[in-house]
């Protein structure tokens, strides 16, 4: 007979404790696999979306484009539609922030009759000239952001905003 036998209390020990480490891994993988998922996910596609106004369709009059992505906040996924008002500069395809850089309301193209040539905010009369510049003396303090943009397969794609370059 062997002198290393296994006694009675040292079988159910060690049964114990694998069955309980197998159990407590058991629970704690999808603990951990839950806590750690955004860093899992994979983000293909880029940042930029695309919308349904083809390139050659812009003119030198800033209209509206809507878009709509998924945003992703931690494990929160929603559909958000945004806005960008977009015209041509020349050769230069132009995406403008519609947020007032004042309080955050939307601004239009426009919509002043006195100043038609000017985006307008209509919460505290705020004025952005074409480039997003903001007009003195109303006030937002700082131009509209603009959007990075891209062409893919004729159509406009837009990214993410930056500070105003134009003005
Ligand atoms: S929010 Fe646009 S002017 Fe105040």
């Amino acid at each position: 007979m062997s002198k290393n036998r296994v006694s009675r209390r040292q079988f159910l020990s060690y049964t114990l404790t694998g069955v309980g480490g197998f159990m407590a891994a058991g629970m704690l993988m999808p603990m951990v696999r839950f806590a750690i998922d955004p860093v899992l996910q994979s983000h293909g596609g880029g940042d930029f979306v695309q919308t349904e106004l083809k390139v050659t369709d812009i003119t030198e009059e800033p209209v509206k484009v809507d878009f709509s992505f998924e945003q992703v906040d931690a494990w929160y996924k929603s559909d958000v539609t945004s806005v960008a008002w977009v015209y041509k500069s020349g050769d230069q395809i132009i995406a403008l922030s519609p947020v007032c850089t004042h309080l955050g309301c939307m601004v239009d193209w426009g919509a002043d009759s006195a100043h038609p040539d000017q985006f307008f905010c209509p919460c505290h009369a705020g004025r952005y000239e074409k480039n997003g510049k903001n007009i003195a003396g109303t006030p937002p303090t700082r131009p509209l952001d603009e959007y990075d943009i891209q062409e893919k397969d004729g159509y406009l794609m837009i990214g993410p905003t930056k500070a105003n370059t134009l003005s």
